[in-house]
C-alpha cells in the first residue's frame, strides 16, 4: 500500500480551497426554519446528525442507519426507511407520507455522480417550483477527493484524507449543462459547500431520458488543474449568511 509523501503536504494544504463558517448543518436547519418548510427529505442519513436538526416532517433514507442523534427531536411526523435510495424511489413516493410535495430535499447518499443524478431525477418528480433540492459535496477544497474510490492512504493532503466528496462534482456541471431553466446557487458551507437548486420542474423529462448518454460522457471525466478552478469559478460560492439573511426563502408563488 503506497503511502502519502509528508514532504508533499505543505504544498497540498496551501493550494487547498477553503469554504466559509457555517456547516452544512446549521445552514439546513435554518433555511428549513427560513423557507418554513413543511417537510424535509434527506436521503443519506448515516448518525442522523442534521435529521435531528429538522423540525418538520421528515423522512430519512439510509441503507446503513448508525443513528447516534434523536432523529425524532421535536418532529411530530418521521419515516425512516432502511433501504437504498434507488429501493426507495422504486417502492415509495414521499408525497403519500408528506400529502403533497417535497419541500426541501437534501441529497447525501453515495457520492458517486451517477447515484446522486438518480437522486436528483427522482427528487425532482416529487418536488414543485417552490422546491429546494441541496446537493451535498459538490464544492470539494482539492482534486484529490474527487476520487471515486475513497483512498485516504494515498492522498497528499492528510489533514484532509478523511474527506471524500467523490465524483458528485459532475452533476452540477451536468445540471448547468441540460437544465439551464434551474436556478443553481453553490453555498459556502463547512466542509465541501452545498449546492442550493431551485425553479423545479417536476415534469421534466430532459435527464431522465439522457440518463445513459450522460453516464458515457462524465463516467471518465476528471479534474485537471486547469478545469477545476474553472469550475471554482463558475460556481463561486455564496455565503451562507448573506442568503439565508438577503434572500427571500419564504417566497411563494401559487401555479
Ligand atoms: C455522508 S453520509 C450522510 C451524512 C448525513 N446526511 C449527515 O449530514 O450527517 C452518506 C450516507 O449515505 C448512505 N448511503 C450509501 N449508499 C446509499 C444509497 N445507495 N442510497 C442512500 N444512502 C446511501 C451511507 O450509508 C451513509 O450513511
Amino acid at each position: 500500500m503506497s503511502q502519502a509523501n509528508p514532504s508533499q503536504e505543505p504544498a497540498a494544504a496551501a493550494s487547498r480551497k477553503t469554504l466559509g463558517a457555517t456547516t452544512y448543518r446549521d445552514f439546513i436547519a435554518e433555511l428549513l426554519r427560513k423557507k418554513g418548510a413543511r417537510n424535509y427529505l434527506e436521503i443519506g442519513v448515516r448518525d442522523g446528525a442534521t435529521l435531528a436538526k429538522a423540525e418538520c416532517h421528515s423522512i430519512g433514507v439510509d441503507p446503513n442507519f448508525t443513528l447516534k442523534h434523536d432523529p425524532l427531536g421535536r418532529k411530530r411526523v418521521l419515516h425512516l426507511y432502511q433501504m437504498t435510495s434507488d429501493e426507495f424511489f422504486r417502492d415509495h413516493d414521499p408525497r403519500d407520507v408528506f400529502r403533497g410535495s417535497v419541500d426541501v430535499a437534501f441529497l447525501d447518499g453515495l457520492h458517486l455522480f451517477e447515484y446522486l443524478l438518480r437522486d436528483f431525477i427522482n427528487t425532482e418528480r416529487t418536488c414543485d417550483r417552490r422546491s429546494v433540492i441541496l446537493l451535498d459535496d459538490c464544492l470539494p477544497p482539492n482534486i484529490e477527493m474527487t476520487e471515486r474510490t475513497h483512498r485516504p492512504e494515498q492522498r497528499r493532503d492528510q489533514a484532509v484524507a478523511q474527506w471524500w466528496t467523490g465524483d458528485v462534482w459532475k452533476v452540477v456541471s451536468i445540471l448547468r449543462e441540460l437544465r439551464p431553466e434551474l436556478r443553481i446557487t453553490p453555498v459556502d458551507v463547512r466542509p465541501t459547500g452545498s449546492i442550493m437548486v431551485s425553479n423545479l420542474d417536476p415534469d421534466s423529462t430532459v435527464l431522465y431520458e439522457r440518463y445513459f448518454q450522460i453516464i458515457d460522457r462524465y463516467r471518465d471525466l476528471q479534474f485537471t488543474p486547469d478545469s477545476f478552478e474553472t469550475y471554482w469559478t463558475v460556481n463561486r460560492p455564496v455565503a451562507a449568511e448573506t442568503l439565508l439573511h438577503e434572500f427571500d426563502l419564504s417566497l411563494y408563488i401559487r401555479a
